[in-house]
């Protein structure tokens, strides 16, 4: 009901009287002051003022679902959303949901994490309604080899909505990256349940730094506000990369891999350099020279000898 109440008084501009919102949401007065009260209670200012009504001053800084649900448009992203003050890692509550039958698009998110976790066992710094931590299920009808291009989706995913909010262009390191000049400003990590000839789900999770101070970031990243000196609102970047995350995988459902491959390659770093690769089989050098139709990344030893990767670090050589 509280939700409600929260629409309604958005959904109109200036001030909204009690009987207007009695009147139409069919409940007491009483009952409309004590929801403005819970409201106040969890970060609204809300004025109240005779012979006028109730106005909304300032939302709270916070990743409310019904916020990020509000005029969000999609149909199956972000459709289900459980958000947490805090979570060891959004990638455990998301995972668990899903094995419990939690459909395509749920999203798990929270403030902060006391167990974020990257790629190859490394921590996620997740400092308290700073950064974007979030995980979403998904469904797709894949062979567990081909769970690489979720991986490739999800940073074009991030990188246009990043382009869209804050209107600058953020690029990407294979596989799972997206950098700022040499900074890295988010990471993307994929973890999947099998049988070995079909995914069951995938959960994407991603950790975007928004309005972080450097003091709380490892070396070597950046935040959006460190970038542009301004705060940003994390409920509009996440309702932009639900519109794009609907909009790119919809198209991939439909198209298949060719047009993120494009996109992705426009926004790539890597493609063309010469690249250290790492993984546990170990190292190799050589010139990055493509990715493969299954998101592989396609590496040129100078033997001339043509190698894939489906994961690892890749650094710079030069
Ligand atoms: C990486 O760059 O190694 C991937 C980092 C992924 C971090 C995000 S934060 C939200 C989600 N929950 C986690 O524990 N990890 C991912």
């Amino acid at each position: 009901m509280q939700e409600q109440i929260l629409q309604f008084l958005k959904e109109h501009d200036g001030y909204l009287s009690g009987e207007e919102i009695s009147h139409s949401l069919k409940m007491s007065r009483t009952a409309i002051w004590k929801y403005m009260q819970e409201l106040r209670k969890v970060g609204y200012e809300i004025v109240a003022v005779p012979h006028l009504g109730y106005k909304i001053v300032s939302v709270p800084d916070k990743l409310f679902p019904w916020e990020i649900q509000f005029g969000l448009g999609t149909k199956v992203m972000g459709q289900k959303i459980v958000y947490e003050e805090t979570l060891t890692s959004t990638m455990d509550t998301a995972f668990e949901l899903a094995v419990a039958g939690s459909p395509e698009g749920t999203l798990v998110c929270s403030e902060s994490q006391t167990h974020g976790r990257g790629r190859m066992g490394r921590t996620w710094i997740s400092p308290k309604s700073k950064g974007i931590y979030l995980s979403l299920i998904l469904r797709p009808k894949l062979p567990p080899m081909e769970t690489a291009k979720l991986t490739l989706l999800t940073a074009v995913v991030v990188s246009e909505a990043i382009q869209k909010i804050c209107g600058f262009e953020v690029q990407i390191k294979w596989p799972n990256d997206l950098l700022v000049g040499r900074k890295k400003l988010a990471g993307i990590l994929t973890e999947l349940h099998a049988d070995p000839d079909r995914v069951k789900f995938v959960v994407v999770g991603i950790g975007l730094n928004v309005n972080t101070q450097s003091h709380q970031l490892p070396p070597g990243s950046t935040s959006l506000k460190l970038e542009t000196g301004q705060t940003w609102s994390r409920v509009s970047l996440i309702q932009e990369m639900l519109k794009e995350w609907e909009q790119w995988y919809s198209q991939f459902t439909r198209r298949g891999f060719e047009p993120i491959l494009k996109r992705w390659k426009e926004l790539s770093v890597t493609l063309g350099r010469r690249v250290r690769v790492s993984d546990p089989s170990g190292v190799i050098e050589g010139e990055a020279k493509d990715i493969d139709t299954d998101g592989g990344l396609l590496i040129r030893l100078d033997s001339g000898l043509i190698l894939k990767r489906m994961a690892g670090d890749v650094m710079w050589a030069q």
